[in-house]
């Protein structure tokens, strides 16, 4: 008897702690914390916690600390990570490689065209077109426009013949590249700014967020303001994790995403503003502003790619696409 007391007390101490111990969220990312992703992952942290009382700890994980670009994704299907924010040009190699139709050079002219596409009916399916494979998306976070960074200056078209460029893993990053002239380089993140130090790599597209944060300014000479293409992030989470969860849980962390999303999408705009003007004051590099006649003639030999890439990514949803920014072909 005294056994089965003991037993029984052993059983309900167990559960009680159990009942008590948080369910872990680990949210990992590649960028720094001081850019638009990195300061959206804080943001769910501290509602998700707030509203939750504790009953679900966040840990952020920023700066490929737990996992490089291709890791992380392995290890959210593996479920030891249960959150993640990739580029959307990161989601080729998972299968889902309609995402890099967000990739095309100069398709979205703006923020505001860009979110009528993610905020609409064809961001819901491409998110939908996730669930098969075992992720539930969450979010649509913006990063901003992407500028080109080279040893040399990048003006014309002919400037990048030859040069080495380190793309994301898209392969239509690769033909927006190839378009060029430019040999596209498929790296890592986290090992740009070695490449871009040792000459393994002349130059890059990215964010000014990205590029300030990671000091890719300190180890390239120029900078041309080019807008040609976007970097955003679909955030994500393994669809195991997030269907076992209690469901009052869950929608309180919906309600933290849509608010965390809010925050990161209003900020993200002056954040890469604010970036550029530190890496036009810091002096380590000369900023380019490209005339209208230069942007157009980048804009007409990178956008043979748009039909280049039908195969790949659907014309049909490039075709959608199109009717929901009023993009003219030309
Ligand atoms: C990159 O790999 O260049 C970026 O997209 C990283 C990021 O997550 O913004």
């Amino acid at each position: 008897m005294k056994h089965i007391v003991i037993a029984v007390a052993l059983t309900l101490g167990t559960l009680a702690a159990w009942a008590q111990s948080p369910i872990v969220i680990k949210f990992s990312h590649v960028v720094a914390n001081d850019t638009p992703k990195g300061q959206g992952a804080l943001k769910f942290k501290e509602i998700a916690e707030a509203r939750t009382n504790g009953r679900v700890k966040v840990e952020v994980y920023p700066n490929s600390q737990l996992y490089k670009d291709k890791e992380e994704l392995e290890a959210l299907q593996l479920g030891a990570v249960q959150m993640l924010a990739p580029s959307l040009s990161k989601f080729g190699p998972l299968g889902a490689k309609e995402f890099e139709v967000f990739d095309l050079p100069f398709i979205f002219d703006n923020v505001a065209e860009l979110h009528r596409v993610m905020d609409g009916p064809t961001g819901a399916m491409l998110m939908k077109n996730l669930e098969p494979k075992g992720i539930v998306g969450l979010a649509f976070w913006d990063n901003g426009f992407k500028v080109m960074t080279a040893n040399k200056p990048l003006r014309r078209v002919d400037d990048f013949k030859g040069i080495k460029l380190r793309i994301q893993s898209s392969k239509v990053l690769e033909a927006q590249m190839r378009s060029i002239g430019a040999n596209p380089q498929v790296m890592a993140f986290s090992e740009v700014y070695q490449a871009m130090q040792t000459g393994v790599v002349d130059g890059s597209e990215n964010t000014t967020s990205n590029i300030y944060t990671q000091r890719h300014h300190e180890v390239q000479k120029f900078l041309t303001v080019s807008d040609h293409g976007y970097i955003g992030y679909a955030v994500v989470t393994n669809k195991k994790f997030w269907d076992g969860l209690p469901a009052d849980i869950r929608g309180i962390l919906e309600g933290a995403m849509r608010d965390a999303t809010k925050f990161t999408n209003d900020h993200a705009q002056a954040d890469n503003e604010a970036a550029l003007k530190k890496i036009a004051d810091s002096g380590k590099l000369q900023v380019i502003q490209l005339t209208p006649q230069e942007r157009a003639e980048w804009k007409k030999a990178m956008t043979k790619t748009h039909r280049q890439m039908e195969d790949r990514i659907g014309k049909e949803l490039i075709q959608t696409i199109y009717k929901e920014t009023g993009y003219k072909p030309e």
